[in-house]
């Protein structure tokens, strides 16, 4: 298996182009579903997340077409045309390996009145269960079965969904997207309350809108949207990810760096940029992006993960990796996930110093941190022992590079190009 090896101690410094957002690219290519015309998306990332979601789309009869790139891009273009599902069934290996399949719910409902979802199960950072995007499938129309470990949901006599109301009692990215893929076509009027705010939810109504939807209160707690019979294709662009950018803004911040994040927009992550600016570094933004560059000393910081537009949970292993090497102790609180401290027994064995206590973690922190040989269970927390790994004196070898190549596009291409000593490793 691949590893990642780092020697650390460089100063990063230089520009990094920031790719399509992950996230973003997991809820638009479903869309694809809820219309029997073409939808070509582009600056899609190069990931194994967005390459199993073209492979699910297949599974259920939506033809997938790589495109090159336009002069000027940086990601791919995929054309995806539904013209006639063949099935309307996101089996348990595709469920299982990547969650996200979930997002087949709503469009494949809304489109043939009918979609069967195996249950996605455990997951490593923590029980994820899928109960918000049945309760507001439910309220605008749907029937809900689960039965031998999937769920199939069912519109009354596989026709349209009626559109109903619907109040989230915990926000939910999933859970919000999900219903806006599934009202989108309804008969009726939906209302959703405490609707998720992030841009990436912003990001998928832009395109349903650009499809013919009628949709209005996106990037607010109330979304509205008035059903329409039909939807028609489009071209579309994948907003920046502005997770790959903040962890990048991390890498520089802990090597004492300046890089450049090209092609990011900073009002998606101004609860980023505060904690960067708290934590002393200094930000400039211009016409291309935002320069972060370390200003002395990195100062410890208090930090709590919310949903947009709080400091997301996503976020929160990358800042404590830099926080290690702070000049006093943080305090970091996870409120989102339970279970999303993976990272930190491998960070101890670079020889960090953090303290954990149920959902909140206190980081005293350290002027030298070692490589070592470490893994983490997850993307985010991979990512983690990366920033580690720049600043810790000697080699980091960081395993299962898969979790990392779900989420960061070309990672060891991106920062070599700004003086890191990083490099992936075939393994047996
Ligand atoms: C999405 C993101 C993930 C990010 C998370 C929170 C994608 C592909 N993933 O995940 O990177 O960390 O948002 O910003 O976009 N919950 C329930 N029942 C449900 C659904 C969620 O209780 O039916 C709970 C979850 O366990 C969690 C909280 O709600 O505690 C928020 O989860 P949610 O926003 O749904 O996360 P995802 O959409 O899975």
């Amino acid at each position: 298996m691949d590893s990642i090896v780092i020697q650390g101690g460089k100063r990063l410094e230089g520009a990094i182009p920031i790719s399509g957002a992950k996230n973003s690219a997991l809820t638009l290519l479903p869309c694809a579903i809820l219309t029997d015309e073409k939808l070509t998306l582009s600056n899609l990332p190069r990931l194994a997340d967005v390459d199993s979601f073209g492979h699910l789309m297949n599974e259920l009869g939506v033809s997938t077409k790589i495109e090159g790139m336009h002069k000027g891009e940086i990601g791919r273009r995929m054309t995806l045309r539904a013209e006639n599902l063949i099935s309307t069934v996101a089996p348990y290996d595709m469920v299982r390996r990547m969650r996200a399949s979930i997002l087949v719910l709503g469009p494949l409902l809304a489109r043939a009145g009918d979609a069967t979802v195996s249950l996605p199960g455990g997951c490593a950072i923590g029980d994820r269960p899928i109960d918000l995007h049945l309760q507001a499938l439910e309220a605008i129309g749907a029937e809900i079965e689960i039965a031998a470990g999937f769920v199939r949901a069912t519109a009354p006599g596989g026709k349209r969904l009626s559109g109903g109301d619907f109040t989230f009692p915990v926000v939910s990215v999933g859970a919000t997207e999900n219903a806006v893929m599934a009202a989108v076509l309804a008969a009726g009027r939906t209302n959703l309350y405490n609707a998720a705010r992030e841009p990436e939810i912003v990001d998928l109504c832009r395109l349903l809108q650009k499809m013919g939807a009628h949709i209005e209160g996106e990037g607010s707690p109330h979304i509205k949207i008035e059903g329409v019979e039909k939807l028609h294709g489009c071209t579309y662009a994948v907003m920046p990810d502005r997770i790959e950018a903040g962890s990048y803004a991390c890498a520089a911040g802990i090597t004492g760096g300046s890089v450049d994040l090209i092609g990011i927009r900073p009002e998606d992550m101004l609860a980023t940029t505060n904690a960067l600016v708290q934590a002393g570094l200094m930000i400039e933004f211009h016409d291309h992006g935002m320069k972060v560059s370390a200003d002395g000393p990195l100062r410890p910081l208090a930090l709590s993960t919310a949903p947009f537009p709080g400091f997301a949970t996503d976020m929160q292993a990358q800042f404590m990796a830099m926080l290690c090497r702070a000049k006093g102790e943080s305090f970091l609180e996870e409120t989102i996930f339970e279970n999303r401290y993976m990272h930190v027994p491998e960070l101890r064995r670079m020889g960090a110093n953090i303290d954990v206590r149920g959902r909140s973690a206190i980081v005293h922190g350290v002027d030298h941190m070692t490589g070592a040989k470490v893994m983490a269970t997850d993307l985010r927390a991979s990512m983690s022992l990366i920033i580690a790994g720049l600043a810790a004196e000697g080699e980091t070898e960081v395993l299962r590079v898969y979790h990392l190549d779900r989420g960061y596009e070309r990672l060891e291409e991106k920062l070599s190009a700004v003086g890191a000593t990083i490099e992936r490793r075939g393994g047996g």
